[in-house]
């Protein structure tokens, strides 16, 4: 759909009602009548409402906000990764939008291994051979011109904006650049963009990205074109050859996003909508629900042995089958209808005993660690038109690379690819063959946008970054909020819980699971371990029965917020 009109909506960037953040313990639920934008950013998520007030559908205001996050949000919003878009229309009819990352032509199967054929982390992970052809800008691009309202200038401003004249950094936001500084050093640009000439930005500093409001420029006034062809191109693949990457002008040319048929499922009653492969997420997360579905969770209460292990055998299982199965179905035989198949589910509740845990496998290696870097977005607009968009660089802020004269960061993203066929480690690689490097080919995601619906109307719209526990952590919310009835932000709340087959341990949030349950799931065979960290960061917005939108906006990062009209 072509652009219709203009909106002014840098009048609405300064004159919109104040933002109501969710990111304080004691924020009452924060709803809106009209739409909503839930991201990990302030300033975003104020873009993204922008739009919507003035009149953009909810894939412009996704754009915008994406945008926007390239800017305020660099550890993993951008330009220089992938994601993938899941969009509900007015009339009920969905479509996605892959811009997964690719490899790039040149691309080896054994480009991982040292020069004696042993397997080298650093050039897996934190190289310039790490970097995938990156897809945001094509994918965005590409949503727009399908589905957009606004013209892509409009869209794209704002953050040419929030970069050249830059944004006041959040006491977050400045000790993570703080704390990223030795990393930083490894590369000029990078350092010279995130830090005051080799020292650390103080929380209120303004930061001003000059050279990224320059590209952002060229693909404001270009479209995709101002990324993949001209100065943008050239100063990438020019970086590329002076590290010792492999992606060219050609690769960059080459570069389509694809639109593809979502994946589906039920989940007693509410239709479900997610991404096919290269996600892994929306087949284990339609696998899981069909299981539990079978095994009947909603009998059980929240929390209780009974349901945790129903989920903790529900994940082992997809997870499994995740391992064995899932890569990008454009290179290989994928079989999505039969994992997202009712009679699947029947089959494999019946290897799940009530009483006891079972065995994830014989074999003593672990899967490739993904980063969790990632971050997503929801959107809702006034018309119930709902998107969620779950972009990545990988890791945290990527290669670490930033492209100089240009501003942006690349992506790690060939480290999601097993790196050897027939390799596994004590460390966690893996060597099944579908995830394996080829020419072209998009590495496997666990990226699962989702959107819940119910007769053609969505009920919910989320997703999370988190690698390989994102699927677990849509899946708890899921759960959390369709089954126990939790209102979105406690949906959201709930410390959560992950098992990914192997190893095999179930690995759960501070305050998970009571005394009594960790003893009774202990007794049943399960090792529960508790994680350090925090799983995830998900945006939800639930559209509730009388229209109005309520946000599940997740506490775990300090800048996510809410906004809505
Ligand atoms: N980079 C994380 C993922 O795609 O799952």
């Amino acid at each position: 759909m072509k652009a219709t009109r203009s909106i002014p909506v840098l009048f609405f960037l300064l004159c919109g009602t104040a933002c109501a953040q969710q990111n304080r313990p004691d924020a009452a639920p924060y709803r809106a009548k009209n739409g909503m934008v839930v991201s990990q950013d302030l300033h975003a998520s104020e873009v993204g409402r922008a739009v919507l007030q003035g009149g953009g559908n909810a894939v412009d205001a996704a754009v915008a906000t994406a945008f926007a996050l390239a800017v305020t949000h660099p550890a993993a919003g951008n330009i220089g990764g992938g994601g993938f878009m899941v969009v509900m229309l007015e009339d009920g009819t969905a479509t996605t939008f892959d811009f997964r990352e690719r490899a790039p032509a040149a691309s080896r199967p054994d480009m991982c291994l040292d020069e004696k054929g042993e397997y080298d982390s650093a050039r897996h992970h934190f190289s310039h051979l790490a970097v995938g052809v990156p897809g945001s800008v094509a994918g965005l691009y590409l949503a727009h011109q399908r589905l957009g309202k606004l013209p892509w200038k409009d869209l794209v401003e704002p953050a040419v904006r929030l970069a050249a004249k830059g944004f006041r950094l959040s006491p977050g936001l400045a000790a993570e650049l703080a704390g990223r500084l030795k990393q930083f050093r490894k590369y000029p640009a990078t350092l010279a963009q995130f830090s005051k000439e080799g020292d650390p930005y103080r929380a209120g500093d303004l930061l001003v990205q000059g050279e990224l409001a320059e590209t952002l420029g060229r693909i404001r006034d270009r479209g995709a074109a101002g990324f993949y062809s001209g100065k943008t191109a050239e100063l990438l693949a020019a970086e590329m050859r002076r590290g010792g990457g492999l992606i060219n002008m050609a690769d960059l040319r080459d570069y389509k996003p694809v639109e593809r048929e979502p994946v589906r499922g039920t989940f007693r009653g509410f239709d479900l909508i997610s991404m096919p492969p290269p996600s892994s997420g929306g087949v284990a997360l339609v696998e899981m629900l069909n299981l539990l579905e079978e095994t009947g969770i909603q009998t059980a209460a929240f929390r209780s042995p009974g349901e945790v292990h129903l989920l903790a055998e529900a994940m082992r299982r997809a997870y499994a089958d995740r391992a064995r199965h899932l890569a990008d179905a454009d290179f290989v035989e994928v079989p999505v209808e039969r994992l997202t198949s009712k009679s699947y589910a029947r089959t494999l509740a019946a290897t799940i005993d009530p009483r006891k845990a079972s065995s994830s496998s014989p074999t003593t290696f672990t899967w490739p660690a993904q980063g969790s870097e990632t971050t997503h977005l929801s959107v809702v607009d006034s018309r119930k038109m709902s998107v969620a968009l779950t972009t990545t660089l990988e890791y945290s802020y990527g290669s670490r690379i930033v492209v100089p004269g240009a501003g942006f960061l690349l992506n790690n993203e060939m480290g999601d690819f097993n790196p050897r066929a027939g390799l596994t480690t004590e460390k966690g690689l893996i060597g099944t063959k579908p995830n394996l490097v080829a020419p072209g080919k998009r590495m496997l995601s666990s990226m699962s946008p989702t959107i819940v619906a119910k007769a053609g109307r969505p009920v919910l719209v989320l997703g999370s970054p988190g690698g390989r526990t994102i699927i677990n952590t849509v899946l708890g919310i899921i759960i959390n909020h369709l089954v126990h009835g939790l209102p979105i932000q406690d949906a959201v709340d709930a410390p959560r819980l992950h098992h990914q087959w192997l190893p095999d341990k179930l690995l759960v949030e501070a305050g998970a699971l009571s005394a009594s349950t960790r003893a009774a799931l202990e007794k049943m065979g399960h090792l529960v371990e508790q994680r350090s960290g925090k799983q995830g960061s998900a945006m939800a917005i639930t559209v509730r029965r009388d229209g109005t939108l309520e946000a599940g906006c997740d506490r775990r990062r300090p800048d996510s917020a809410a906004a809505g009209y």
